[in-house]
């Protein structure tokens, strides 16, 4: 690990402050007698990490279980707080730049605002959030925090108390003392019903506020009022892939519990505008589109005859009650107290808020014209619609691949379907799309896989009745491998009517069927099968008729099949292959970036991730994952939440229309360098984990990788087989379990090797100091190289049976490490890891103490558990360090 040059830490005040009060908290509940072991241990490992001479004796032989398990609840909550005192310092989570700047940047560039509102005009962005089981802390524990947050707000701003007159230390204090005693392991495991609600509440209490807020900011800033071009995604309820409990009754639930708080906010926000726009008649003109809607409310009390606002605000509320009774299939809260006709579609609802919002700016000098609630109302049913989140489909392509061989041996389709090549089957499932005759009918009988796959399609199509066609839109298929795969979905959306051919011909679909491309030959493969997939001219027409079509890139899978540097560069390389596939068939591309917040899993700073992308594939338009613990940390708050959509939205802006800062002869330099910096890192990293005896079974005895399968943070089984093989295992355990053991193998393994193979260091020198793209893949690395620990990993390696196997492995993964940690180095000419990245560094090293007396009892713990011993307490202790490392690593990898 990185213990050369220790440079004094600068302590962060407010972990000071917090770290105090956790310690008088532990005092008061857990005894004199753990806080002083506690301050032993945090004291003696501090003193390790500073290199304080003798500094042996760590203080944890002394625990006893009991003791462990509170020792490590405490500095759990420790990196709980402390984690909260970093995220006070910057509010722009991630670095970037503002809208505002990323448009003032464009113009020095020479691209003038007409071509920015023209970009904005076409564009798309949409964080998608997704129930992948990586939060490990409760969201009860996430809720305290975000209050000892806001209540240290209150301190900054210079008050004493809190509004309702408690003294702020007090109230603070109160809240770490609920932390502590708040249990921070779920008994019960998550089921989908849960999931869905933990989203529906950011959607909620964050996305809903912060989303107008952030519009408005934009007019004020830019002078104009940009276009509607954010919008909220979700999979929860309707990703399956993997998860059997995800089904026809989730996609239901999902979508009306989404139907209910949009159209509920709406009922709330037009109730108070009635309540607000009192104009008279007698006082002020009414323009007669307002008349006109009073005229039409039904509202005919005496009280409001001179208030044609509030009567026609009355009858938008009579019709926007009607339609939440349509939709969601029950009377509103606060139901309406007139008759109304449902509106028929978002678009009429806003048509008559902005006759009223045209009417409001036509008079006077227009001082009511702009923004305000109503303002804010018009852009929310732009962005959120009457379902609030679309809702993606998600299954794994051999599903979808048995289920059509099963309705084609239904049908009498000879020969079986299984059977087929790829050009056969290419040929078949053509063929079955060329006309409306679906497959099966009522009378089928089928197995409970394709009953299953049918109902959800067929609770997709009644979904587009009830919620609108905005609701569902996309089916992404895991693990496509060739264009078939492609085609039995959209056979399989023929059974539900979601595939039709109209009188003319031509196709129609309206959900798309969107590719996910998520391993290195996948990648590779993905520009062939799109050129074949719009050789189609059903599928061609489809998407021209859309004027967009989309693929999926999975940044986890891809990195655990090749490694870290050969599956950013394959990522790359497969967006720009695909640019001119799209080109020619005169479709636009819409990128979906599937990435968590490990490195391994594509995480890092989305704004440098985004802005690296290479020039051509963005165009606006970019759908991405946000998920597990990465949610919290930028959606937790609306100010967050805020600030990331920004980060996200001018990264976007400034990868479509920025010039390439690579000049051509570099790019194509650094680009062949690429190219076999790959080839390498791709041999080594494979080499390890795909071609070394033994290594399963020595990954599986090395890293909590069977206790983590144990935790109840997700619906979905952590595997989708039973098998024992790396490429059976999904990708987010494997990444977890090298965390924990801070090996942290996939954000760096095979790339350290490739760049100290590689020969000429100038070159690499040179990509590290002017190609962005280089610079995210270095700066990563580099935070995951400074995250990890030879030292600590190589007690976990204790825990492999075979002892020659782990020296020999192990052996590889140090030597790797210290290859990785001096070519990182040297091509960023740095004498020590984040040399250049104070902050960065300080905050690292500042958990560092806290962390590896976690590891060890951790190792002690599931020695213990391994050789079969069966108290409780062991188990419930090892699902805790896990719970505190992740915490402390602020992310699950
Ligand atoms: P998946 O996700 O296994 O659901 O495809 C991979 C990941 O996000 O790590």
């Amino acid at each position: 690990m990185n213990r050369t040059a220790p440079q004094p830490i600068q302590q962060n005040p407010d972990i000071r402050f917090l770290g105090k009060m956790l310690g008088d908290v532990i005092r008061a509940y857990g005894g004199e007698k753990l806080f002083r072991q506690t301050e032993y241990i945090r004291a003696a490992s501090v003193d390790r990490h500073r290199g304080v001479e003798g500094a042996v004796d760590t203080g944890l032989e002394a625990l006893s279980l009991d003791d462990t398990i509170a020792f490590v609840r405490g500095f759990m909550l420790f990196s709980l707080l402390a984690n909260l005192a970093e995220d006070r310092q910057s509010n722009l989570q991630e670095g970037g730049a503002t809208l505002a700047e990323a448009v003032e940047r464009l113009q020095g560039e020479g691209i003038s605002p007409t071509q920015v509102g023209e970009l904005l005009g076409q564009s798309l962005i949409v964080p998608v959030l997704t129930a992948h089981p990586t939060e490990v802390r409760r969201k009860s524990m996430i809720d305290h925090k975000n209050r000892i947050a806001a209540l240290m707000r209150l301190r900054d701003a210079g008050h004493d108390v809190t509004e309702s007159g408690d003294r702020i230390e007090n109230a603070i204090y109160r809240q770490i003392a609920l932390l502590w005693q708040t249990r921070p392991l779920r008994r019960e495991k998550l089921v989908v019903a849960d999931e869905i609600e933990n989203a529906r509440a950011y959607m909620e209490d964050v996305f809903l506020v912060a989303l107008p807020k952030l519009y408005a900011r934009w007019e004020r800033d830019l002078g104009m009022r940009p276009p509607s071009f954010l919008r909220l995604g979700s999979w929860i309820g309707g990703d399956r892939d993997g998860n059997p409990f995800v089904n026809a009754q989730t996609l239901d639930t999902a979508l009306s519990r989404g139907a209910a708080t949009v159209l509920g906010h709406y009922l709330e926000c037009v109730h108070h505008l009635g309540a607000e726009i009192s104009i008279s008649s007698e006082l002020a003109h009414v323009p007669q589109a307002v008349i006109d809607l009073a005229e039409i409310s039904g509202d005919l009390a005496s009280s409001r005859a001179d208030e044609p606002y509030r009567r026609a605000l009355s009858g938008v509320y009579a019709r926007l009650a009607a339609t939440y009774t349509q939709i969601v299939g029950e009377a509103p809260p606060r139901p309406s107290r007139l008759e109304g006709e449902p509106y028929s579609s978002p678009d009429s609802f806003r048509r008559d808020l902005v006759a009223i919002a045209s009417a409001l700016a036509s008079e006077g000098k227009g001082a009511l014209s702009s923004g305000g609630a109503l303002g804010r109302l018009i852009r929310s049913i732009e962005t959120f619609g009457f379902h609030l989140a679309t809702l993606d489909l998600r299954q794994n392509s051999d599903v979808h691949e048995r289920v059509v061989a099963e309705l084609l041996r239904e049908a009498g389709v000879e020969p079986a379907y299984l059977e087929l090549d790829e050009a056969a089957r290419i040929a078949l499932l053509t063929k079955e799309l060329a006309h409306n005759r679906p497959l099966c009918g009522a009378a089928t009988a089928l197995g409970a896989e394709a009953n299953s796959e049918l109902a959800i399609l067929h609770a997709a199509a009644h979904a587009h009745e009830t919620f609108g066609r905005g609701a569902i839109t996309t089916y992404i298929i895991s693990k496509t491998t060739s264009l078939s795969d492609l085609l039995e979905v959209y056979v399989l959306l023929k059974e539900a009517g979601l595939y039709r051919i109209d009188p003319d011909g031509k196709a129609e679909a309206p959900i798309m069927v969107v590719p996910l491309f998520e391993t290195i030959g996948d990648l590779e493969a993905a520009p062939a099968i799109m050129t074949a997939f719009f050789e189609l001219p059903a599928m061609k027409s489809l998407a021209k008729a859309r004027g967009h079509q989309e693929v999926m890139i999975g940044y986890s899978d891809s990195n655990k099949d090749g490694g870290y540097l050969t599956s950013t560069w394959g990522l790359n390389q497969a967006s720009l292959a695909l640019a001119p596939v799209f080109a020619a068939a005169g479709v636009t591309m819409q990128l979906f970036h599937g990435r968590g917040g490990a490195v391994g899993r594509g995480g890092g700073s989305a704004f440098g991730a985004i802005q690296a992308q290479p020039r051509g594939t963005v165009n606006g338009r970019i759908r991405i994952t946000e998920q597990g613990e990465v949610i919290a940390a930028k959606y937790g708050t609306v100010d967050n939440a805020v600030a990331n959509l920004e980060t996200i939205a001018s990264a976007t802006l400034l990868a479509s229309l920025e010039p390439d800062p690579v000049a051509n002869a570099d790019a194509a330099r650094f680009s062949a360098a690429m190219d076999q910096l790959s080839v390498s890192a791709f041999a080594a990293y494979r080499g390890l984990v795909y071609e070394t005896d033994g290594f399963t079974t020595f990954f599986r005895q090395m890293t909590p990788i069977s206790e983590i399968a144990t935790l109840k943070i997700g619906s979905r089984p952590s595997s989708r087989t039973k098998s024992d093989r790396i490429e059976d295992l999904r990708a987010i355990p494997w990444v977890f379990s090298w965390a924990q053991a801070r090996v942290m193998l996939p954000g760096w393994y095979g790339a350290g090797q490739a760049l100290a193979d590689f020969e000429d260091k100038g070159l690499l020198k040179a990509m590290a100091q002017c190609w962005p793209f280089f610079q995210t893949i270095l700066a990563n690395m580099e935070m995951v190289l400074a995250k990890s620990d030879m030292e600590i990993a190589s007690h976990y390696a204790t825990l492999v049976q075979d002892k020659a196997l782990s020296e020999r492995l192990f052996g590889d993964i140090r030597a790797g490490w210290n290859t990785a940690h001096d070519s990182l180095l040297d091509a960023t000419a740095q004498s020590a890891l984040l040399e250049a990245s104070p902050s960065l560094n300080n905050s690292i090293r500042l958990r560092m103490p806290y962390i590896e007396p976690l590891n060890h009892l951790q190792i002690e713990l599931m020695k213990r558990h391994r050789a079969g011993e069966d108290d409780p307490r062991i188990a419930e202790g090892i699902q805790l360090t896990i719970n505190a490392v992740a915490t402390a690593l602020r992310n699950s990898g």
